[in-house]
C-alpha cells in the first residue's frame, strides 16, 4: 500500500472540515471514528509508513505526524467547545424553578368515628379491658335469641332488621353490638372486661339524625360481686373522659331483654340532659345461656351510639356530614394519625 503526501494532506483537510462542522458531541463521535479511527485515511497513512523506502520515511513521517497531531488537537478543541455548549444548554433546559409551589401529596387520615373509636378503646384498655370484635353479618341466634329477645319482639320485625336471604339462612346484619357480649362469654371464662366497638345496621332512612349504618360501642364486665354501683362509676368515668371532667350521668329505669334491671343512661352537657345509651345488669338468663355460674358471677353491660356521641361532643347537627365522607368535614377533626 502506498500513499502520497497530497493524500495525507487531503485526509487531514477533510478531517478538519468534518470536525469543525460537527454541531454536537454525538456527531463529533462519528467524525472521530471516520477520520481518526483505524480505517481513516490518517491511520492508513501511518500504517503505510512501514513500507516506505527508508530515505523517504523521515520526511513522510513528519507530514503524517504533523497531520495527525493537528487533527487530534482540532478534535480535542472541538470536544471542549461542544461540551461547554452542552453544559450551558442543560443548565437552561433542566433548570428547576425552586419558587414554584411544592406539590402537596395528601397523607390521608382517619374518619372522626375511627378517631373516637380509638379514643374509647384506649380509655378502656387503660382500665384493663380488652377490645373484642364480632362479625357484622351475624347469626340471628346471637343477635336476638341468646340475648333473651323473643321471636315476637318488635325489634326483630322486618322494619328494624336487615334479614339476609334466603330467610332460612338465619343471618342478619347485626342490629347492635350486643351479640359480641355473647360471643365473648361463650369463648372466655370470667372475669371478663371487654369493650366492643363496631358497625351496626337498622332499616332506618338516612336523615339528619338517623343512618341505617351506624356504630355502637358495647361494654361488658363479668366478675365476682359486680353491682350497679360499678356500672354507674364506669359510666361516669367514661362520660367524663369523653365530654369533660364536670359531666355527670343519671340512670333512668328502662327495659332491655338482656339486662335486668335495665336503664337508659343520660349525661348532663351544655345545660341539658342528653340520652346516651342503654345499660343494666346482665340478665342471669343470658349468663346461663353462656354457661356462666350465676351464683358466683354477675355483670353489667352498656351500649352507646358513636355517631350520637360525636354529634353531641362536636355540635354536629346533620348526620349526613358523618356518613358522606367529605374530607372538608373530616379534616376539621385532624388526621388522627399519631
Ligand atoms: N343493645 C342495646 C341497643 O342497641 C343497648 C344496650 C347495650 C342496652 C347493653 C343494655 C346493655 O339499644
Amino acid at each position: 500500500m502506498s500513499i502520497s503526501i497530497a493524500e495525507v494532506n487531503e485526509s487531514a483537510k477533510s478531517a478538519l472540515l468534518a470536525i469543525s462542522s460537527a454541531t454536537d458531541l454525538a456527531a463529533l463521535k462519528l467524525v472521530k471514528i471516520e477520520h481518526l479511527g483505524d480505517k481513516s485515511g490518517l491511520s492508513k497513512a501511518s500504517q503505510a509508513l512501514g513500507k516506505i523506502a527508508a530515505e523517504e520515511k523521515a520526511a513522510f513521517g513528519k507530514v503524517v505526524g504533523a497531520a495527525k497531531a493537528e487533527v487530534s488537537a482540532a478534535y480535542e478543541a472541538r470536544v471542549k467547545v461542544l461540551e461547554t455548549e452542552r453544559d450551558a444548554r442543560v443548565l437552561i433546559e433542566e433548570r428547576v424553578d425552586v419558587s414554584l409551589p411544592a406539590s402537596n401529596i395528601p397523607k390521608g387520615g382517619l374518619h372522626p368515628l375511627t378517631i373516637l373509636t380509638n379514643e374509647i378503646s384506649d380509655l378502656f384498655i387503660g382500665l384493663g379491658y380488652r377490645v373484642a370484635e364480632g362479625p357484622e353479618l351475624e347469626a340471628e341466634w346471637l343477635n336476638f335469641d341468646a340475648l333473651n329477645i323473643p321471636a315476637d319482639h318488635p325489634a326483630r320485625t322486618m322494619q328494624d332488621t336487615f334479614f339476609i336471604e334466603p330467610l332460612d339462612s338465619k343471618l342478619v346484619l347485626r342490629t347492635h353490638t350486643s351479640p359480641v357480649q355473647i360471643r365473648t362469654m361463650l369463648e372466655n371464662q370470667p372475669p371478663i372486661y371487654v369493650i366492643c366497638p363496631g358497625r351496626t345496621y337498622r332499616a332506618d332512612e338516612l336523615d339528619a339524625t338517623h343512618t341505617p349504618v351506624f356504630s355502637q360501642v358495647e361494654g361488658l364486665v363479668i366478675d365476682r360481686g359486680i353491682t350497679m354501683a360499678d356500672l354507674k362509676g364506669t359510666l361516669d368515668y367514661f362520660a367524663q373522659s369523653i365530654f369533660g371532667p364536670d359531666v355527670i350521668t343519671r340512670l333512668r329505669p328502662s327495659f332491655f331483654p338482656f339486662t335486668e334491671p335495665s336503664a337508659e343512661v343520660d349525661f348532663f352537657f351544655n345545660g341539658r340532659w342528653i340520652e346516651w345509651g342503654g345499660c343494666g345488669m346482665v340478665n342471669p338468663k343470658v349468663l346461663e345461656v353462656c354457661g356462666i355460674d350465676t351464683s358466683e358471677f354477675s355483670g353489667f353491660a352498656f351500649g352507646m351510639g358513636l355517631e350520637r356521641t360525636l354529634m353531641v361532643r362536636h355540635g354536629i347537627t346533620d348526620m349526613h356530614d358523618i356518613v358522606e365522607g367529605d374530607i372538608r368535614f373530616t379534616r376539621s377533626f385532624g388526621l388522627g394519625i399519631k
